[in-house]
């Protein structure tokens, strides 16, 4: 169970205004998740006030689309998920696809963005960048869990 423990990776997946406003891409990008062998350690649906958005995206302030992101990010409900997985955070990173719209659509079409981005703002869906973006921005999102307690559990639930 150490070697299981270690591989394990928690990485912080989130369905962005544009991907929860269609129920059919909603459906698509959960479905993914389950067709990727990803735990689902928590999901919530939750909607951010404008303040939420300026907090997450700080590292972006000043950049010029950072107006129109925390705008995008606090328009309306999206699903948070802390997801498990081998190399979660690479792997949920490559099947969302580049950040940029027309780079996904070009270089990436079957990914999440590829298939479903609309511009580069409303490009349906977050992941953590690394292991240490996906720990604090697991605290923003689900300030009641503890990344270390889960982590050190002997047998996870789902094992
Ligand atoms: P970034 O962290 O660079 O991308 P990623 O989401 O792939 O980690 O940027 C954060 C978000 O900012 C991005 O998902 C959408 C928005 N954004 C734009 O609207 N335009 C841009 O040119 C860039 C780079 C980002
Ligand atoms: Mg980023």
């Amino acid at each position: 169970t150490a070697r299981l423990a270690k591989a394990l990776q928690l990485t912080l997946a989130v369905i962005k205004p544009d991907g929860v406003a269609h129920p059919l891409v909603l459906e698509a990008l959960h479905q993914k998740i389950l067709d990727n062998s990803f735990v689902i350690v928590k999901c919530k649906d939750l909607a951010w006030k404008k303040q939420d958005s300026e907090k997450f995206y700080v590292e972006h302030a000043g950049r010029f689309f950072y107006q129109r992101l925390v705008e995008f990010m606090s328009s309306g409900p999206m699903r948070a998920y802390v997801l498990a997985r081998e190399d979660a955070v690479s792997h949920w990173r490559e099947l969302m696809g580049p950040t940029k719209v027309f780079r996904a659509i070009y270089t990436s079409p079957a990914s999440l963005r590829g298939q479903y981005g609309l511009t580069d703002t409303r490009n349906t869906t977050h992941g953590s960048d690394s292991m240490e973006s996906a720990r604090r921005e697991i605290g923003f999102f689900f300030p009641e869990f503890s990344v270390e307690a889960w982590m050190q559990q002997d047998e996870p639930a789902f094992r």
